[in-house]
């Protein structure tokens, strides 16, 4: 797999969702990145369902749900239904992640987990055969806009290394404060799912910036890890 952008909607204009992501799609996204917050496991709230559904009308790329909710296993069908092709679910709220990582994988999506940026690595441990993916945040979920935690950096590389040593080849995603400075050294970690919300939506031209965002991510490629 070469290296997937996600550009986040939590940033575009909630009024204009579908220009925002027709201009992400022509600039190459190969992802689009749908933020669902519930005001109690993050401070913010965002959308569900419905707005997944009517995402899904419009995009042409497979939709990225990842759910910074209490309690997903009671929304995880109604993701599914409403369109999203992967589901994450943080491993923070979930004493039976295994349960819940097979039951999206029941439902026909792509299971992710994602760990919090004081989240350790270990909690994979048990896991890492069994995900399709994995998100490292690299800022405390709730909020786009923020600043990278460079931490994050040698997060994705032993998240990369306890999947290679359970024989997962599953991808390592990152999320938060993304832009076209850091993005090659987090993909020469093993980064190889990018989402980006400010670094695309608040640019001027979010074609223009994916694409620059995408050719930025395959310099690292190959860099030395
Ligand atoms: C943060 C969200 C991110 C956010 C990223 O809680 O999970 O997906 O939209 O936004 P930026 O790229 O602006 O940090
Ligand atoms: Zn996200």
């Amino acid at each position: 797999m070469s290296v997937l952008i996600a550009p986040s909607i939590l940033s575009a204009d909630f009024a204009r969702l579908g220009e925002a992501i027709a201009a992400a799609e022509r600039g190459g996204a190969d992802l689009i990145h749908v933020d669902v917050m519930d005001g109690h496991f993050v401070p913010n709230i965002t959308i569900g369902p419905p707005v997944v559904k009517s995402i899904r009308r419009v995009a042409h790329v497979p939709l990225d749900v990842h759910l910074m909710i209490e309690e997903p296993d009671r929304y995880l069908d109604a993701f599914v239904e409403a369109g999203a092709a992967m589901v994450s679910v943080h491993v923070e709220v979930l004493p039976h992640l295994h349960r819940t990582v097979h039951a999206i994988r029941a439902l026909g999506a792509k299971a992710g987990v994602v760990l919090n940026p004081s989240t350790p690595v270990v909690a994979l441990q048990e896991i890492a055969g069994d995900v399709d993916y994995v998100l490292v945040m690299s800022v405390n979920p709730g909020f786009g806009g923020q600043t990278f935690i460079p931490r994050s950096e040698s997060k994705v590389r032993d998240v990369r290394a306890l999947l290679d040593r359970a024989g997962n080849s599953a991808p390592v995603e990152i999320d938060g404060g993304i832009d076209q400075h850091n993005v090659a050294r987090v993909v020469a970690a093993g980064a190889r799912m990018i989402v980006a919300g400010s670094a695309i939506f608040h640019s001027p031209d979010p074609e223009r910036a994916t694409r620059e965002l995408k050719a930025a991510a395959l310099g690292g490629v190959g860099s030395p890890a």
